[in-house]
């Protein structure tokens, strides 16, 4: 995983900070584009993800569009160089000051999860004389069998339009001069490493995408979002099966010859691609638990915090060394839940110690808070170690 140049320079560095392998995300992007290619498909990176310049200059280079959740994410999107008619705009509460700034840039198309967010966009886009493309986000109601905090395709989530409203969500869209109805929107949740799950989701997609050619309207577009998980528990295993997970919507989706069919995957393309490196400040040694405090906490990868998320944990320092105690991994951050793995076994750990937490490339850096007054984190590549 880590070269021996890699961690001999990590020991002249100061700690804690984010390693980024764009050796590993640039083979992950090609595997990726070359599978989606095979059926034609269209990728647009959810920028949640991970907003990093230098990995957001590498996914734009493949090719992928944008998949964005706020205004914000639309200008960074538009000044790395996404093309406008690869952006498309997400997300529960679009204000009025994103729906216009995502208006004058001419985005490929709003994904719109409520009625009144349509009703929003047509006036909006009416009063500067434009027509807003708009895919409808439908809550679809398939479990997609992950943590429940990161599930969002179930009647009781607050995501997209239900079942039930689609009639008044089409009448809505006949009435409404400057919408142009493109297609349909789903994401049922993320770290899905079940593809059952999006057998079920195609047979949703099928349905609606039948009701509304019933109904009258051109559905061009099928977007079925993202979700494809990553092995936190294998980093090693580190390209996930692009090939599998679109063999199945090839399989199951009945795409038409004027259809094209979308997705929005953000941690399989980088997740794997980048570890926290910190440092082993102090352990304590106890009757009941050895502790190893990290110069690293929830600050900088609240993830195992917020989630009880498991992130493979290793010494970096010992790589030769057997796993031979059990300590508790926490950070330095006044809060019981600063803890990233608990009975963690490791090798006898040292203060001074290198220690790597593993798959943080997606939702890591770009959940990193000031909590504490903490620093900003900094970022190192594989690619400027010589
Ligand atoms: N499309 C939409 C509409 C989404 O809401 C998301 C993620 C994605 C695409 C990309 O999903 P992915 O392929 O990355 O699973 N912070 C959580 C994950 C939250 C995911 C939010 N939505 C975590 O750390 O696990």
């Amino acid at each position: 995983m880590f070269s021996d140049k890699d961690i001999s320079h990590f020991a002249s560095l100061e700690t804690p900070f984010y390693f980024y392998d764009l050796t590993l995300l640039q083979k992950t992007l090609s595997t990726c584009a070359d599978a989606a290619k095979l059926y034609n498909f269209h990728v647009h990176y959810a920028m949640k993800a991970n907003f990093n310049q230098r990995v957001l200059e590498k996914i734009k280079a493949t090719g992928f569009g944008a998949d964005c959740v706020s205004g914000g994410e639309v200008s960074k999107a538009i000044e790395i160089g996404f093309s406008k008619d690869q952006i498309v705009f997400a997300g529960v509460g679009k204000s009025d000051k994103e729906i216009n700034g995502a208006l004058d840039n001419d985005i490929f198309c709003f994904n719109v999860e409520s009625i009144q967010e349509l009703e929003v966009i047509n006036e909006l886009a009416g009063k500067k004389n434009k027509k807003a493309r708009v895919a409808i986000r439908i809550n679809p109601n398939v479990d997609a069998h992950t943590h429940h905090n990161i599930t969002t395709g179930l009647d009781e989530n607050k995501f997209g339009i239900n079942s039930w409203d689609l009639p008044l969500c089409a009448e809505t869209l006949k009435k409404s001069p400057n919408l142009e109805f493109i297609g349909i929107h789903f994401h049922i949740g993320s770290q899905i490493t079940n593809l059952d799950v999006y057998k079920n989701l195609c047979v949703r997609v099928n349905e609606f995408a039948e009701w509304f050619e019933e109904r009258g309207f051109t559905v061009k577009v099928l977007n079925v979002g993202g979700g494809l998980g990553i092995d936190y528990h294998n980093p090693e295993q580190q390209i996930p099966d692009f090939a599998a997970y679109f063999k199945i919507f090839s399989d199951f989706l009945n795409v038409r010859s004027n259809q094209e069919v979308h997705f929005e995957l953000g941690r399989a393309l980088v997740g794997q691609s980048s570890s926290l490196i910190s440092k082993v400040l102090y352990v304590k040694n106890g009757k009941k638990k050895n502790f190893i405090i990290l110069d690293a906490g929830m600050t900088e990868l609240m993830r195992p915090a917020l989630y009880q998320a498991y992130h493979k944990i290793s010494n970096i320092s010992r790589v030769s060394e057997p796993n031979s105690v059990k300590y508790d991994v926490v950070g330095p951050i006044c809060e019981s839940t600063d803890c990233f793995g608990k009975e963690v076994e490791l090798p006898g750990t040292l203060r001074g110690d290198l220690i790597a937490l593993n798959s943080t490339g997606a939702y890591g850096e770009v959940m990193a808070s000031h909590y504490n007054l903490r620093e900003n984190i900094v970022s190192v590549y594989n690619t400027d170690i010589d």
